[in-house]
């Protein structure tokens, strides 16, 4: 007979929360190094990262959370822009008022549309703070070649990403900003005009470019973002973790591994692997290293016994800095979103340009370049950029300088990058505040 049979009724009211609780999570809050394992390998959101984590990637001096950072705002793009998706329809005759119903009359309609606009602009500004952070520190070198790649994608999808959610308003701003946009599209040579026409389904910004600037923005630009998060996410752990100087990585004289309680499952992925041909003195160490199922990976912190052991584990360690670094995003969010509203100008007027007609404020840095040049400023330039910024870990090959800021050996790479940085800026500087009526020069005070 089952107890829950012999207590009755009560018992089962009673024990139901912890049974359920139980059901959930399996085992209770840790209080040793098995427990924090298992806490990380058997959940699903934590086993992502992995058990073990070295503790200068913990630093928040060295990344400045802003890789997370930039994941948080995603998700919090996500959650605002599907609630958005209930109320908004792609159509010109209806989108504009739609934008005025969520001011007026949707519960906390105009604090969800500021969430997703600021969060927007920030995901941008704070996706570009993240590259400038891996190139300083020199993150891209071997072996994470790949995942500056995939991260450079990753810029470019959350460019474009803003940029066709910058229409759907169907105002002035918006209007006039994509039709500013998408011209300099099509001051590439022989396609320029193929490619604005496939991004406008149309000559001109109109019922068929919101139609695909709203998939483009609610389906296929957000997927390709999820799925290249995850494989930049996967080659993270793959690359053996965050980048870190050398010197963190000093191998002493090894301990002797601690005999380790493990379940029979644990244990048995646990194999001894022949040494490699060694120096005599190295080789009695080696033949004690242990590698876990995961030692296929890079680096070395999943090697046992054979490090010095500076990684801490990922419960409560890392999980607690995510929390807090993901509190820190929210609350910003919300308190921007609290004081200042998302523009929402006069609906579209075809017939009334606004003078200067601006582009998006990430892209007055071209809309500036093309003021000099259409084709320069607007496709040479740029193209040159993206594939200079591609090849950026095939281009410097020299080892040194990895995992610190401002590393001496890496004075010319930094130089270079941050000369291109500041020239990119004040461009986009000098396209917001000093451009005033037919794109002359203006004071802004
Ligand atoms: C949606 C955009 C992005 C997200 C969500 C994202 C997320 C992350 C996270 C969470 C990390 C680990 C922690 C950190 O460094 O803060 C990371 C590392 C990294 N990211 Fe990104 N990233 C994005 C875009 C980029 C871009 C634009 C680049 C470069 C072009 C890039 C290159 C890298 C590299 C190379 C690493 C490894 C850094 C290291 O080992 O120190 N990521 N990314």
């Amino acid at each position: 007979m089952s107890n829950q049979t012999k207590a009755g009724p009560i018992s089962f009211l009673t024990e139901l929360p912890a049974n359920i609780w139980h059901s959930i999570f399996r085992n209770p809050l840790p209080d040793s190094d098995l427990g924090r394992s298992a806490t990380s390998f058997t959940n699903f959101f934590l086993h992502i990262q992995p058990v073990k984590v070295h503790r200068h990637s913990l630093k928040l001096t060295y990344t400045w959370g802003l890789g997370l950072i930039s994941l948080f705002l995603f998700l919090i793009l996500s959650v605002t822009g599907v609630l958005l998706m209930f109320y908004y329809v792609p159509s010109t005759t209806q989108a504009y008022d739609r934008m005025l119903d969520l001011r007026g009359t949707v519960a906390f309609g105009i604090f969800l549309r500021n969430m997703h606009r600021w969060a927007a602009h920030g995901m941008v500004a704070v996706v570009f703070l993240h590259m400038c952070r891996v190139f300083l520190t020199g993150a891209y070198k071997r072996p994470r070649e790949f995942n500056w790649i995939i991260g450079v994608g990753l810029f470019l999808l959350t460019m474009f990403s803003s940029f066709t959610g910058y229409l759907l308003p169907w105002d002035q701003l918006a209007f006039w900003a994509i039709t500013v946009g998408t011209s300099i599209a099509s001051y590439a040579p022989f396609v320029g005009n193929d490619v604005k026409f496939l991004l406008l389904g149309d000559t001109s910004v109109g019922q068929e470019a919101l139609l695909r600037f709203y998939v483009l923005h609610v389906a296929v630009l957000p997927i390709l973002v999820t799925l290249l998060i995850a494989v930049h996410f996967w080659r993270v752990r793959k690359d053996g973790g965050l980048s870190r100087p050398p010197e963190e990585d000093e191998v002493f004289p090894a301990a002797t591994p601690e005999p380790v309680a493990m379940a029979p499952a644990a244990a048995s992925a646990v194999v001894a692997v022949p040494a490699p041909a060694v120096k005599l003195g190295e080789k009695a160490q080696l033949e004690k290293k242990l590698y876990g199922i995961q030692g296929i990976v890079r680096g070395p912190f999943t090697k046992i016994g054979n490090v010095p052991d500076r990684s801490v584990f990922s419960w409560p360690n890392l999980v607690s800095l995510e929390l807090l670094v993901f509190l820190i995003t929210v609350a910003g969010v919300l308190i921007v979103s609290l004081y200042f509203n998302a523009p929402l100008e006069q609906p579209v007027n075809i017939m009334h340009p606004p003078n200067p007609a601006k582009a998006p404020w990430y892209f007055l840095g071209l809309q500036e370049m093309v003021s000099y040049s259409a084709f320069w400023g607007g496709v040479g330039i740029p193209t040159f950029e993206v594939l200079l910024l591609l090849l950026v870990p095939f281009l410097d090959r020299k080892p040194g300088g990895v995992g610190k800021w401002f590393a001496r050996e890496r004075l010319l790479a930094n130089s270079l990058f941050m000369t291109f940085v500041i020239l990119n800026i004040v461009l986009m500087i000098i396209g917001i505040f000093f451009r005033g009526p037919n794109w002359e020069f203006v004071s802004p005070w």
